[in-house]
Parts: C-alpha cells; structure tokens; sequence
C-alpha cells in the first residue's frame, strides 16, 4: 500500500477527462493535478519543446511527493515519454499504449482509425504501437487540428463542428474503419458530432477511459493502491489563469473545483 498521490500531468484543462476516470475507477487516490495552461497547445510544436515543458512540469510535480505521473496528454505521451523514462525514476502511464490496446481488441476488419494533434499523428507513436499489436491492421492517422479549438468554445456539436469532421474524417470513411482512436484529450467531448459523420457501426475508444483503468493496473501490480477506497483528496495546479480552469474544470468534472493554485513553471 502507498498513500503518496499520484501526478496527472496535461498542456492544459482537457486531461481533467482522465483525471474523471480516474476519480470513478480509483476514488481513494489523491491526486496532484498540472495543467501547463500557459503553455497549451502542446499540438502544434516540436518535439524538442514537447520535451521541455514537459520535463519542467514533471520536476514540478516531483516536488509533491507523488508515487507515479499518468500522462492524460496525448501529445506529451507521443513524443515525451520515452524521454521522460529514461530521465526520472517514477513509473509514468500515458494514453497511447492503453488506447492502442483497446482500439485493437475492438475492431473486426483490422481497419483502424487514429486522430489527434498534428504532434501525435505525425510522431506516429499510435501507429507504431498498433502495427506492433496488429502487424495486418490498416491505420489510418489524421491530424484534426481545429477540433481543440472547436472544443475550447463549446462548439463541440454545432454545425460548425459537423462540417469541420465531415472534412477531416472523409478518408477515414473511405477506408471503411471500424475502430477509431480519439487521440487527444478533448476529442472525446466530440463524440455526438464524430459519430453523426462516421455513423454507429464504428467503435470509438476513448483513450483517457483506458488509462485510468491501466492506472488501476499498474498500481495494484506494483503495490502502489492507497489504502483509502474512497474521499482521495485532490490538488490543482496550473501556470496560468487559475480562475478559467476553475470555472470551466468544474464542468468537465461535472464537480467544484476548490482551489488552484498558479506556478512559475519557467521557473522550475
Ligand atoms: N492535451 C493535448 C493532447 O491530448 C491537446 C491540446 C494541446 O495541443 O496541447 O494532445
């Protein structure tokens, strides 16, 4: 047993969805969450600064004392982690390997689906974990940009939004996937409207689901679960506005966010 929180690391507000699962799947954790909200996107930049901030948010969260980092960015995942693990002793748990896994138990036609950030997507880490799965799957990967944006204005099931997956996912349909990755913290939100284009026939996996559950795992293999089975205590952190996270993190949690607390993560 090990009451030491665990660290939820995100560029910003959207990997409050794994934060969610992990809440349902493990309600005696505490957790210490960081947001990197003055610095998201992480999407659009390189792999060098990936690294970096990243680095710099996984000393932050050292300090807290915490017992292992679960990566709710997709991003972060795709092209920090490897780095991270050869760097820091803490075990750390990203959303690839976990949505990859799943993506390939559901599907029937090994047509398989991925889409995220142009970084995940063109990092190929999703791919590359599929195929190692799968070595007949056909994936397909599409960086859906403007989705984010979409979803940070609410505009997650308006017109706007249907027209903008109609664009992005026409080659996925083309090729008849049956399987579709949500790559990235805030695609599950689109849900409705992805499924209004690719119809109902295919499964949409939703990695922040899988990674709370290979949380769950991993801590229970390594004798890491908090002795507590419920009340886990929760801290926030972010590097920008805490008031924003606060007012729209309590939506997505569908929970009041006590306090947030602002760091000077260049800093550190
Ligand atoms: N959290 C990021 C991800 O899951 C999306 C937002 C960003 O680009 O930083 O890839």
């Amino acid at each position: 047993m090990d009451n030491r929180p665990i660290g939820v690391f995100d560029s910003g507000i959207g990997g409050l969805t794994v934060l969610k699962e992990i809440m349902e799947q493990l309600p005696g954790e505490d957790i210490v969450y960081f947001g990197d909200t003055a610095r998201i996107p992480y999407g659009t930049r390189s792999k060098e600064t990936v690294i970096k901030y990243f680095f710099q948010s996984v000393r932050f969260l050292l300090t807290k004392e915490i017992k292992a980092i679960v990566i709710a960015c997709n991003t972060a995942s795709a092209l920090a982690m490897e780095e991270a693990q050869k760097v820091f002793e803490i075990p750390f748990i990203g959303v690839i390997e976990p949505g990859a896994k799943a993506a390939v138990s559901s599907t029937k036609n090994s047509a398989i689906g991925v889409i995220g950030t142009e970084g995940t997507i063109n990092s190929g880490a999703y791919q590359r974990k599929i195929r190692r799965m799968m070595p007949s799957a056909e994936i397909i990967g599409i960086s859906c940009p403007l989705f984010v944006s979409l979803v940070e204005e609410g505009w997650e099931s308006t017109d706007v939004a249907y027209i903008t997956a109609q664009r992005y996912l026409l080659e996925l349909k083309e090729h008849n996937i049956d399987s579709l990755v949500l790559g990235c913290t805030h695609y599950p939100a689109l849900r409705y409207t992805i499924t209004k284009v690719l119809g109902d026939k295919v499964t949409l996996v939703n990695p922040a689901y899988e990674a709370a559950k290979a949380t769950k795992m991993m801590l229970k293999e390594q004798n890491l679960l908090s002795s507590k089975l419920d009340g886990g205590n929760y801290n926030f952190y972010v590097s920008d506005d805490p008031e924003k996270f606060k007012r729209v993190g309590g939506n997505i949690l569908r929970k009041e966010i006590g306090s947030v607390q602002k760091v000077n993560i260049e800093n550190i």
